[in-house]
């Protein structure tokens, strides 16, 4: 019997969906399109990988609850919501612990070369989302809305935690998904280092104050 039943998860599902579509306007880029990416390559890297796919499909759905609690924080600052919501919906209570630690393990700005195979294949569907080439095209600007941060601390953020992974090789756990993706992740870390350059020109912070002015008085 899988670790979570699929009577269980049907309901964490629900319940995701359900706040998803409540919260949508607060979660342009962490909302019901993010979580279903993720979790739909999440099951199939835990196929892969031997992980238990019930429980990293479960950590999939709540791994992003804590853009719900506050702006811009940390899994673990979704950690009460999530069992909240394992409880409510008879998630077992050592469950739910090895799903928090499996949501904090996989996080981009902690993670290491050795987590638990539960944590590489949550991560790599995290991670994939983030180095999809449509990402920074369709979706960038939606995370600074959500997040209220800046196109600076945006680059900041995507260069600081996610370079040290890709030169040290563990960007992504699978190799598979290494051998396919990590031309997309180059090509992002290269745009996003190139973004962090031209902020440095005068004249292209003065472009973006113009567009942000015509974009507020709109
Ligand atoms: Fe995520």
């Amino acid at each position: 019997m899988p670790a979570v039943p699929a009577a269980v998860l049907a309901i964490v599902d629900a319940q995701v969906r359900k706040l998803c579509a409540r919260y949508a306007k607060r979660l342009p880029f962490h909302g019901w399109h993010h979580v279903s990416f993720v979790r739909s390559k999440a099951v199939q890297f835990a196929g892969a990988n031997g992980a238990e796919v019930s429980v990293v499909e479960t950590a999939a759905l709540v791994h992003d609850v804590n853009y719900l609690v506050r702006r811009n924080s940390p899994a673990a600052a979704g950690g009460r919501l999530r069992q909240d919501m394992l409880a409510r919906a008879g998630v077992a209570a050592d469950t739910a612990r090895w799903i928090e630690d499996v949501v904090v393990e996989a996080e981009m700005a902690n993670r290491g070369p050795d987590i638990s195979l539960e944590a590489q294949a949550l991560s790599d569907a995290d991670t994939l989302f983030k180095a999809l080439p449509v990402t920074p095209v369709m979706l960038s600007h939606r995370y600074l809305a959500e997040n209220g941060i800046t196109l600076r601390e945006l680059a900041d953020k995507i260069v600081g935690e996610q370079q040290d992974k890709h030169d040290e090789g563990y960007y992504f756990y699978n190799t598979e998904a290494a051998a396919t993706y990590s031309r997309w992740a180059a090509t992002n870390l290269m745009l996003w280092q190139h973004i962090r350059e031209s902020l440095d020109d005068d004249d292209v912070t003065d472009l973006l104050d113009a567009v942000n002015a015509h974009a507020a008085a709109s």
